[in-house]
């Protein structure tokens, strides 16, 4: 029979082993999962997202926008983050993303430095779900406590990020389905969608939407057509807030109300539907939208890859161990 001691080391080794091992997904998220097995995750977290929003107040935007991408294929997994390799088609040349998701080299930095403080430790995940969050909170939007404890995918999957991501043509109905299948309420949507209070985006995008929509304010679709013309130049960024691209605010809102929406999907929130009155109510308290906003990016944050799916603590976040 084992000896008290003997249980303990063993029981030690396999704790210690555990985040080593692919393991299976669902996993019970706690807020201080790291608190003792790395001290310093949050703020080394902080302080390179802090940097790097410096040097280019858009890389918060693209970051939050990073999380959302990876949340929304098989949930917050990392997925998004693993390149191509001989056995899948990853999701960062998939439509949604290609030439158009940024941010994977501060996620791969930070990763060093977490890997340097704690070594197989940390899942790629988690820092992107803590980027996203200090992003916002950077700008000058709210913070919120971070549910930890994800694990990363070994693989990933174009054709589930081509069919799970919303584009920018969507209707009020598609929007309200298509974060439906993924749990959240269309309060959920609508607050996500103030995400858009900050960021770039490419004339493709929003062509249609400036050229030939219906519920379009004309002064603002003549200022976007100056630089996105009809045809040429789809690669031309424009702010998606019209106002303060680099600040996380209410104007996303105020922007809806006077029809200055950049995407036909964001003009869908204020057209005469069910979510007129959350946007009126977000343009005019922000801190209900904060406080939606933060339960909305927690929730989203708590999407987890299908209970099947192999995962593991990864070393490098670009490819598998
Ligand atoms: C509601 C459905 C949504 C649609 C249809 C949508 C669509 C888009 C599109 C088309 C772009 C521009 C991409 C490009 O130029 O290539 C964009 C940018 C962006 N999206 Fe969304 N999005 C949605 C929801 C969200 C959510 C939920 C978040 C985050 C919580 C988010 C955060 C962002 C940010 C921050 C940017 C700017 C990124 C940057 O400047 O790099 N979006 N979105
Ligand atoms: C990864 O594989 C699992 C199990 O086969 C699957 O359920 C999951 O959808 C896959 N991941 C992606 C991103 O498709
Ligand atoms: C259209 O946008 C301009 C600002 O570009 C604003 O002053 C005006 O009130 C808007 N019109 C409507 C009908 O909301």
């Amino acid at each position: 029979m084992a000896t008290a001691a003997a249980r303990c080391q063993l029981l030690l080794v396999a704790v210690a082993l555990a985040p080593l091992l692919a393991g299976v997904a669902g996993v019970q998220l706690s807020s201080r999962f790291y608190d003792r097995r790395c001290p310093k995750l949050q703020s080394i977290v902080r302080s390179a997202v802090a940097q790097a929003v410096a040097t280019e107040p858009r890389m918060g935007a693209s970051i939050l926008r990073l999380f959302f991408h990876d949340c929304f294929v098989n949930g917050c997994d990392a997925s998004i983050l693993l390149d191509d390799t001989a056995s899948f088609t990853g999701e960062k040349n998939a439509g949604p993303n290609a030439n158009s998701v940024r941010g994977y080299a501060v996620i791969d930095a930070i990763k060093t430095q977490v890997e340097a403080a704690c070594s197989a430790t940390v899942s790629c995940a988690d820092i992107v779900a803590l980027a996203a969050r200090d992003s916002v909170n950077l700008l000058g939007g709210p913070t919120w406590t971070v549910q930890l404890g994800r694990r990363d995918a070994l693989n990933a999957s174009q054709s589930a990020a081509n069919s799970n991501l919303p584009g920018p043509g969507s209707s009020l109905d598609t929007l309200i389905t298509m974060f439906g299948n993924k749990g959240l309420s269309p309060r959920d949507m609508t607050a996500l969608s103030g995400a858009h209070t900050i960021g770039q985006a490419r004339c493709t995008t929003f062509r249609d939407r400036i050229y030939s929509d219906a519920n379009v304010n004309a002064t603002f679709a003549a200022l976007r057509q100056q630089t996105c013309p009809q045809t040429g130049g789809d690669a031309t960024l424009a702010p998606i807030d019209v106002t303060t691209p680099d600040t996380f605010d209410t104007a996303y809102f105020e922007n809806l109300a006077s029809r200055q929406g950049l995407f036909h999907s964001d003009q869908e929130l204020y057209n005469g539907g069910s979510q007129d009155v959350l946007v009126r109510m977000y343009r005019r308290r922000a801190s209900t939208f904060f406080v939606d906003f933060a339960k909305a990016m927690v929730r989203m944050g708590n999407l987890a890859p299908s209970a099947d799916t192999p995962t593991e603590i990864r070393l490098d976040c670009k490819k598998i161990n």
